[in-house]
């Protein structure tokens, strides 16, 4: 039996709601499969361990984390918790102290999932974006002089090395490659004359290795534009940091909402953990209703069952939750429903039951 020991981090508001459904899902494929199980340990960080301890983790966090084979994590941040401390010390620190620099982010709109644009359909929207995830925009560096001061000056720096622009659009152009699909990278030379410049000229050396590879490269503009007025043009995607953050939101509405939309932070060495999380953040305005739609987290699962190499399990999940969108029985209130998180849990666990009888 395989035994992957996963480190969960519900942290803040909905996160909490949203990570016992996948954690009850993972346990329920674990006790259908018999061939592998998932062992949690949970973790209390976040915004209420900030308020007691004045830390978003504890001292030693990071070495606790890294005896872990993945990290699942719900969302961090809360009211009366600057979100520059909260999601710095906790969630953007464990993306770059394990090199998490591939943020997998799949943009499909599922078999039943609401779409907002017209005349679309589960064919025109089937992208995967690959977000650098651990420079760039989110370098961390720069200053801010004169506080508070007339004169006050703030500065805050990209940082974009060969290295960490090499290894995640190679990253892509694999993916492509693998996949036979077209690569498409978005960047913003014309006003960033030395970080995106870099990085297009990046993505046409990297793309000398990859003659198979038929790609494109458009403005972030633009991209957003086409992303709502031709979504099809899109299959793999590789970005910066912030401009994928941005992007795969636009692409959540798109494809159904923050309800559905799923991402893997991955450090494809594997030389350290690689953490699974909802694209979502901890939705103060609906945390603690039992509102929050779970089915992202699910789908986060599911790419965390792809990653242990257990891709059979990986599309049961995703076809799961397409049942329960096409259902349209048992769904969360972003959905049109009236269901509760955990009732969505439950029916995922009810269609997985009926599966193996
Ligand atoms: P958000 O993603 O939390 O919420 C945006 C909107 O989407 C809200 O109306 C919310 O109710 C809705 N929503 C989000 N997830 C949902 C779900 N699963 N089901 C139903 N509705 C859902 O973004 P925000 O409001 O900008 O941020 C709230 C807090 O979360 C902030 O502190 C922010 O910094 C943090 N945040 C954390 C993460 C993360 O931990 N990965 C991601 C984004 C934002
Ligand atoms: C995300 C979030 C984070 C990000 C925030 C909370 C720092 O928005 O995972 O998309 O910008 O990466
Ligand atoms: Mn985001």
């Amino acid at each position: 039996m395989n035994i992957h020991k996963i480190a969960v981090i519900p942290g803040d508001g909905i996160g909490k709601e949203v990570i016992a459904e996948g954690v009850k899902v993972i346990n329920k494929a674990s006790a259908l499969d018999g061939g592998f199980k998932f062992e949690f340990t949970y973790f209390p960080w976040g915004c209420e361990y900030f308020k007691k301890t004045g830390k978003m983790m504890a001292e030693d966090g990071i070495e606790q984390l890294s005896k872990f084979d993945a990290i699942f994590l719900g969302a961090v941040g809360a009211p009366g918790v600057p979100d520059n401390i909260s999601l710095w010390d906790l969630l953007l620190v464990i993306r770059k102290s394990f090199d998490q620099y591939v943020n997998l982010r799949p943009i499909k709109l599922l078999k039943g999932a609401p779409a907002i644009l017209k005349n679309v359909s589960e064919e025109d929207i089937n992208m995967v974006f690959v977000r650098e995830n651990t420079e760039g925009e989110y370098a961390g560096s720069g200053s801010w002089m004169y506080k508070g001061k007339p004169n006050e000056v703030v500065i805050q720096n990209s940082v974009f090395s060969r290295h960490g622009c090499e290894r995640v659009i190679r990253y892509a152009y694999e993916l492509a490659k693998s996949e036979n699909k077209t690569l498409t990278s978005i960047s913003k030379a014309n006003a960033l004359n030395y970080s995106m410049v870099f990085w297009d000229q990046i993505f046409k050396e990297v793309g000398r290795e990859y003659p198979e590879v038929k790609t494109f490269s458009y403005l972030v503009d633009a991209a957003s534009m086409f992303m709502v007025k031709d979504p099809k043009r899109f299959e793999i995607v590789v970005t910066s940091n912030l401009f994928g953050d941005i992007l795969t939101d636009l692409g959540a509405a798109i494809s159904g909402g923050m309800g559905l939309a799923a991402g893997a932070n991955i450090n494809p060495e594997r030389k350290f953990p690689s953490m699974f999380e909802p694209i979502h953040g901890s939705a103060p305005d609906i945390a603690g209703l039992g509102k929050a739609n779970p089915l992202a987290t699910v789908w986060s699962a599911s790419q965390m069952f792809d990653f242990f190499g257990y891709s059979e399990w990986g599309k049961r999940l995703i076809g799961y939750i397409e049942n329960i969108l096409t259902d349209k029985k048992v769904l969360t209130p972003d959905l049109g429903g009236t269901a509760t998180t955990s009732e969505v849990g439950d029916e995922i666990i009810r269609k997985m039951q009926l599966d193996f009888k």
